[in-house]
């Protein structure tokens, strides 16, 4: 073998190899966060935890904890989370969710045309297979 193929196949074999570390360690946090959401799918959760989680999860206050809480989502019955979301996807649709008054002091964390499109497409889910 000269010193050029050499060279090659062990730049192949480092190129391969930080290949599948990475892939590794990302499937790795994937499966974690997957885990420990309490909203699946990730994407949903993303969603919800700046704009409706404020509020709506352990951390809130009572009123709206004890109307959704969803650190909890998982552990409401079927029929707790099909309710649930028709009056979500009502809420989101209006408009009315997240309220005006926490809209006026974080702007940043209102829902866009497209968020709004993947609750509504969730509460749908959701209300086909609760
Ligand atoms: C600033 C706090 C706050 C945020 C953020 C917030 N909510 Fe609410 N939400 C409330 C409060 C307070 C109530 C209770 C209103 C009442 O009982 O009159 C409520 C009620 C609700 C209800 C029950 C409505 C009903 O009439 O039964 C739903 C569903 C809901 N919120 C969904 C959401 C969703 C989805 C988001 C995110 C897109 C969100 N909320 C963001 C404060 C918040």
């Amino acid at each position: 073998m000269g010193a050029n193929n050499f060279f090659s196949v062990l730049g192949k074999a480092g190129v391969i190899l930080v290949l599948s570390v990475s892939a590794v360690s990302v499937f790795g946090q994937d499966v974690v966060k997957q885990d420990s959401i309490p909203v699946k799918p990730l994407a949903i959760y993303q969603v919800l935890k700046p704009s409706c989680m404020p509020c709506h999860s352990n951390e809130g206050r009572d009123k709206p904890r004890n109307a959704v809480n969803f650190s909890i989502w998982e552990q409401y019955t079927s029929t707790e989370r099909l309710m649930l979301a028709g009056s979500i996807q009502k809420e989101v649709q209006k408009g009315s969710m997240p309220p005006k008054g926490f809209l006026n002091s974080h702007p940043a964390n209102a829902l866009n045309a497209e968020q709004v499109n993947q609750l509504v497409q969730w509460c749908d889910s959701l209300k086909m297979k609760p």
